[in-house]
């Protein structure tokens, strides 16, 4: 079993498992009596179905929560087990002593699976998409243009992530915000997802201080036809709108933009949040433990700690703002450094039981890394905790 345990292990981990089904239950009495799982492209996710007899349930669980929790239950449970990778395909055979028998053999899927991949896209490569090829990422032929395949990955990453929460949330949101927009390519990408894929009408409002950037997306939106996406000039802080919102996102906002992004969020009781931080300036400078002076000497990891400490620091928060914070990886390490994504959601009918512990918790952290945070600051003057 062991060693059945490490080539799904493997090969789960190194993004290489393309699915797998757990088959022939032990017990008579198991009303699942299969289950499949298959990667997500790009996600760190497998999308699981649970087929009973007459129906299947289907959950989006993140891998390294299916290793630890799903998969020693599994092994133990089912008598069969198929593995599928791009290049080999395991089946693996357990007796009563739950020994398994491995046969190994060439995958079937070996020679689809990159064009495969790229039709999973959201927004697929190689079929014309006008937002796209107005914005410059794809040729007239559909072709994403080499320079901005990194780009076209981060689009289709968040996307996914997006159509994740509400293919489960059943719906769509009614106004998003994207703070930090730039160029704008995962705004417009996001409005021509649910306008012209998913069919829903929904409100998208981009901000940035570029004024010129501003000008053009709206230009750009309005040669498109897209009549409920806009762009406003400004600074984070001071947006201000009467409108409800129920999503917020930043991909990439400078520094303390994020924050600000947060605390527009938590004023307006927006509902989902998705932030992709970006350089985190404001800590690196308070970072102080004696304990950890190894980690701080260096510039590197004193940077990439303070990246982390920034974004604990932010999760802390918001889960006192009674917020649900899962924070997962964004896109490939190979694409983007800045990879982590915190993804928020209102816990609208069950606030947080224990705020005064995790409010006791965020002191004891923030008090070992000698900081005083922005967010902190800002969440204590408009009252959403004391110390
Ligand atoms: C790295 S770019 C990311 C752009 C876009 N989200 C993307 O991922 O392609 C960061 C953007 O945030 C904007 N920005 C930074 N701080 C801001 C603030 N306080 N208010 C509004 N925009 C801000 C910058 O002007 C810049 O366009």
């Amino acid at each position: 079993m062991e060693k059945a345990s490490k080539i799904f292990r493997d090969l789960l981990q190194s993004n290489e498992m393309h699915s797998c089904t757990f088959s022939a239950p032990r017990e008579k009495t198991n009303v699942i009596k299969s289950i499949h799982a298959k990667s997500v492209s790009n996600l760190n996710e497998l999308k699981v179905e649970f087929r009973h007899q007459k129906h299947n349930d289907i959950k989006t669980i993140l891998k390294s929560e299916f290793i630890t929790k799903d998969l020693p239950k599994l092994l133990q449970a089912y008598k069969q087990l198929l593995i599928k990778s791009d290049s080999i395909e395991y089946q693996v055979l357990f007796n009563k002593k739950l020994v398994g028998k491995i046969i190994e053999k060439k995958s079937d899927i070996a020679h689809v699976s990159k064009g495969n991949r790229t039709k999973n896209y959201l927004i697929p490569d190689n079929i014309p998409c006008p937002f796209l090829i107005e914005i410059g990422v794809m040729e007239p032929s559909g072709k994403v243009k080499p320079n901005f395949y990194k780009k076209f990955k981060q689009i289709n990453r968040f996307l996914e992530l997006v159509d994740n929460l509400y293919t489960k949330h059943d719906g769509s949101p009614q106004h998003i915000i994207d703070f930090g927009c730039g160029k704008s390519y995962l705004t417009f990408a996001i409005y021509h997802y649910f306008k012209n894929v998913l069919k829903t009408q929904v409100k998208i409002t981009g901000i940035d201080i570029k004024e010129e950037v501003i000008d053009h997306c709206n230009q750009l939106a309005s040669k498109l036809n897209f009549s409920h996406l806009n762009f406003v000039h400004g600074q984070i802080h001071n947006f201000q709108t009467d409108q409800p919102i129920d999503f917020v996102i930043t991909l990439h906002a400078c520094d303390i933009a994020t924050d600000d992004a947060i605390l527009f969020s938590l004023k307006n009781n927006a509902t989902q949040m998705m932030f992709v931080p970006c350089c985190q300036h404001e800590l690196n400078q308070q970072l102080h433990n004696e304990n950890s002076s190894a980690m701080l000497k260096h510039g590197i990891l004193k940077d990439r700690l303070t990246a982390i400490i920034t974004d604990s620091m932010r999760a802390q928060l918001l889960e006192i703002a009674d917020y649900k914070v899962q924070c997962m990886e964004f896109i490939d390490l190979e694409h983007t450094a800045k990879n982590i994504l915190l993804r928020c959601s209102k816990r609208n009918s069950q606030p947080v039981m224990n705020k005064e512990d995790n409010i006791n918790k965020y002191l004891q952290f923030k008090n070992e890394w000698s900081i005083n945070p922005y967010l902190e600051q800002k969440m204590k003057s408009l009252n959403y905790f004391s110390i």
